[in-house]
């Protein structure tokens, strides 16, 4: 089942290197046993751009890929550019798929072999036979579209939401990680600054697809999502010393995930306005912002109030060379065909938004 070639005689490795290749063949039946699949060991046929397999070791715990012995089968690059690879650049490569010589659907796993010096100076492959697993696959994808069972539609329908919010959260998580890094390399304050508030809206997006993927679902609970962004929002932005209480009132809303998400900024930015301009520190280091939730039939109106020193004249959207409110502005216009105002109110600031809600859910009127 296992053969190895008389590697001093065809490579130009010297003694030592002999042996360590030697050490690890010894063991190449165990291995292809223990993982019932072919295993091989190459080595760089340097002349000729190549490989060449130098042992080998058939499973004896199931069938092997290959019926004649592949000792001494020199392959080219384009034959196999992944083992090339690995063995000029001692890197591994993992879970590539591909057909054998014998027809047979194949998953090749390679790992260098190195000298005591961190050179390398062989590859140990390994070969499995995965026919069956990817005929697996395919009945259940196949299962899985032909199925006229509305449940069975809808958990797959569910496995494939889930995992896009879990895919959008992670890239987002690592938008904001590359942020953060940033961030930390600044010297400036007003671009540290620019940084966190940047973080902060990828952050509450984030909430939006961790909240989806947790549940499954299309929808989400709006209420929830606004509690959580707040809450997150006041413990990265208040300074110490500073109070500010935060309380977000009216009944739960679901909302399909692209309206949440154009929700969760629009808090993100007019809470964080609340933090940032209303309270200015320290001559005023306590505070509360309101937030109100409310739905009409399948108006939802939300309203996010202060008791800060108020905005003033500065509170216009003609100001173009701030980006927050415009872009609520532009969020609740164009992503939630709603409308942005501003009551008056006699102490801070209040800001309401008025949008049509986009839902499956009929019983709440
Ligand atoms: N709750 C508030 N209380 C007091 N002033 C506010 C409040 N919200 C907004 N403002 C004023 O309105 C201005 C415009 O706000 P906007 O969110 O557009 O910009 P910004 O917060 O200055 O910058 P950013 O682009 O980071 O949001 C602010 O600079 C601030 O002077
Ligand atoms: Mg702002």
């Amino acid at each position: 089942m296992m053969g190895i070639l008389d590697l001093e005689r065809l490579t130009s490795l010297s003694n030592e290197q002999c042996e360590i290749i030697l050490g690890v063949a010894q063991n190449l039946q165990i291995i292809a046993d223990l993982s019932q699949a072919d295993i091989f060991i190459d080595c760089l046929l340097e002349e000729d751009n190549a490989s060449f397999v130098v042992a080998e070791a058939k499973p004896t715990t199931i069938a092997s890929l290959y019926k004649k012995s592949m000792l001494g089968k020199i392959a080219y690059e384009d034959m196999e550019p992944g083992v090339l690879f690995s063995l000029k650049t001692g890197k591994p490569i993992f879970g590539s798929r591909g057909i054998t010589e014998e027809r047979g659907i194949m998953q090749q796993d390679i790992v260098p072999i190195n000298d005591q010096y961190g050179e390398t100076i062989a590859v140990l492959i390994k070969e499995r036979d995965i026919s069956q697993e990817v005929q697996n696959e395919r009945n259940i994808e196949r299962l899985m579209k032909a199925t006229n069972s509305e449940d069975e539609q809808r958990v797959f329908q569910a496995i494939v939401v889930q995992e896009i919010h879990h895919r959008v959260k992670n890239n987002l998580q690592v938008i904001s990680s590359l942020l953060r890094l940033q961030m930390q390399r600044t010297h400036s304050e007003e671009v540290a600054e620019v940084f966190h508030d940047s973080i902060s809206r990828i952050s509450s997006m984030a909430l939006v697809h961790d909240y989806l993927a947790q549940r499954g679902i299309e929808e989400a609970d709006i209420k929830l999502l606004i509690q959580q962004i707040t809450t997150l929002l006041v413990s990265s932005s208040i300074i110490p010393g500073q109070h500010i209480t935060v309380s977000v009132e009216g009944n739960s809303v679901f909302c399909p995930s692209d309206q949440a998400t154009a929700i969760a900024l629009i808090v993100n930015e007019l809470v964080q306005n609340s933090i940032k301009h209303a309270f200015p520190f320290p001559s005023q280091n306590c505070g509360k912002i309101d937030i109100n939730l409310r739905r009409r039939k399948q108006m939802i109106t939300i309203t996010v109030t202060d008791d800060g020193c108020g905005a003033g004249d500065s509170f216009s959207l003609g100001d173009l060379s701030s980006l927050g409110l415009h872009l609520v502005e532009m969020l609740v216009e164009e992503r939630l065909q709603g409308v942005l105002s501003f009551p008056l109110s006699d102490k801070g600031t209040k800001v309401s938004i008025t949008f049509p809600i986009v839902s499956t859910e009929v019983n709440e009127y």
